[in-house]
């Protein structure tokens, strides 16, 4: 069976290794010509608008899916009529738009932050004095790892933090002090079934995750219940087939929505190590309509971002119980050129493996800025 995958960076990589042992071949469609996961599987340069070139890229395949939620909806869309793609368009369409995000979000019962639609100056500053300060402002379309958003303070014109993103449709949302940033990596089969993987503790830097751990440090009992809710109402409110991720604000013992990713994701690469099914198998399993693979877990696990310098593989691999993904990407500031991978037997040897994983990444940074 051959799938293709509409964006070929690392998402697409690890997919295309999980596709391996299940007999699955994936072939890629990207812009970049040295996309990360066209070393290792054929990938077909073109622009998502070049509907002829997405045509050819249609030929032999059994079903295409994407590792990237900006793909143009038109090119989802126009692929539809040669071969089926998985997860629907719609599901890009809510998934590119936080507005419509937040407003499908509601429809299907489950809670975002307070938000207010911005279009305008004026709309900045009544959405500020409707939610009130703190609050943050986000573009609409595009952003990701933190960008295109401003945090609104107490001395911060809602005018100039609608100009500093640019002046477009954007989205105003109340400032969520949470306790924990959490989120559900879940699956749902063409037929219908759904599995969800135990909730992951998030820990960002300068808006880019940094850390996740599973289980969480603290325990989730009763939000893991409402999380899986909340999936199953996003998966069958959009009809949907393959991995969703859903990130979560927790906030006195309930969970508010932050945004939806239509596809595998960062915060759940620690299933490679960390659970019997990972989170590429099992996207590919729903996408190729296999039975789905047990999203249980094998032990405490964690996953740390390998961003911006080159890493110190070597020592990183001497390190016991650490397990590095590189990417093959340039080092460039901000990039997210691999990730490493933990599972231990106990929460405090988990711990103990990040710590040493850390140092290691300290010492590393300090001597390439000395
Ligand atoms: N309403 C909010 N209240 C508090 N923190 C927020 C809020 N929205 C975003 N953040 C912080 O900024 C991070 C990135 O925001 P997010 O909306 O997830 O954008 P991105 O698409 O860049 O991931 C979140 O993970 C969280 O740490
Ligand atoms: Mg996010």
């Amino acid at each position: 069976m051959i799938i293709g995958v509409l964006g070929a960076g690392q998402l697409g990589r690890m997919l295309a290794l999980a596709g391996y042992p299940l007999g699955l071949r994936l072939r890629f469609f990207d812009p970049t010509p040295d996309a990360a996961a066209g070393e290792i599987a054929p990938l077909m340069t073109g622009s998502y608008n070049d509907h002829a070139a997405l045509q050819e890229f249609a030929k032999g395949l059994d079903a295409v899916t994407y590792e990237f939620e900006n793909v143009p909806v038109e090119a989802a869309r126009a692929l539809g009529q040669w071969v089926p793609v998985l997860p629907g368009p719609r599901a890009l369409e809510v998934a590119q738009d936080r507005l419509v995000e937040k407003d499908f979000f509601r429809s299907v019962g489950v809670e975002p932050a307070p938000y207010r639609q911005v279009d305008s100056p004026s709309d900045a500053q009544a959405a500020v004095e409707e939610l009130g300060l703190p609050c943050i402002l986000k573009t609409r379309r595009g952003g990701y790892d933190g960008k295109g958003q401003v945090v609104l303070r107490a001395d911060f014109y809602a005018a100039d933090a609608w100009q500093e993103i640019g002046g477009v449709p954007a989205v105003m949302e109340g400032f969520v002090p949470f306790r924990r940033e959490l989120s559900l990596l879940s699956v749902r089969s063409a037929t219908g079934e759904v599995r969800c993987w135990p909730l992951v503790e998030n820990e960002h830097r300068d808006g880019i995750l940094h850390l996740s751990r599973c289980p969480a440090r603290e325990s989730t009992d009763g939000l893991q219940e409402q999380a899986n809710a909340h999936a199953r109402a996003v998966l069958e409110g959009l009809d949907y087939v393959g991995v969703l991720a859903l990130e979560f604000f927790e906030l006195e013992g309930r969970l508010l929505v932050n945004e939806m990713a239509p596809r595998v994701h960062n915060s759940g690469h620690w299933t490679i190590e960390g659970a019997q099914c990972s989170q590429f198998e099992n996207h590919l399993r729903a996408v190729a309509g296999l039975p789905l693979g047990s999203t249980e877990l094998r032990g405490y696990s964690a996953m740390l971002n390998l961003v911006g310098d080159t890493p110190p593989t070597a020592e990183l691999a001497a390190c016991e119980g650490l397990h590095v993904h590189l990417y093959g990407k340039e080092p460039r500031p901000g990039r997210k050129l691999g990730h490493m991978g933990i599972c231990s037997s106990t929460a405090a040897e988990r711990e103990a493996v990040i710590e040493r994983a850390e140092s290691l990444l300290r010492k590393s940074s300090a001597s390439v800025s000395g």
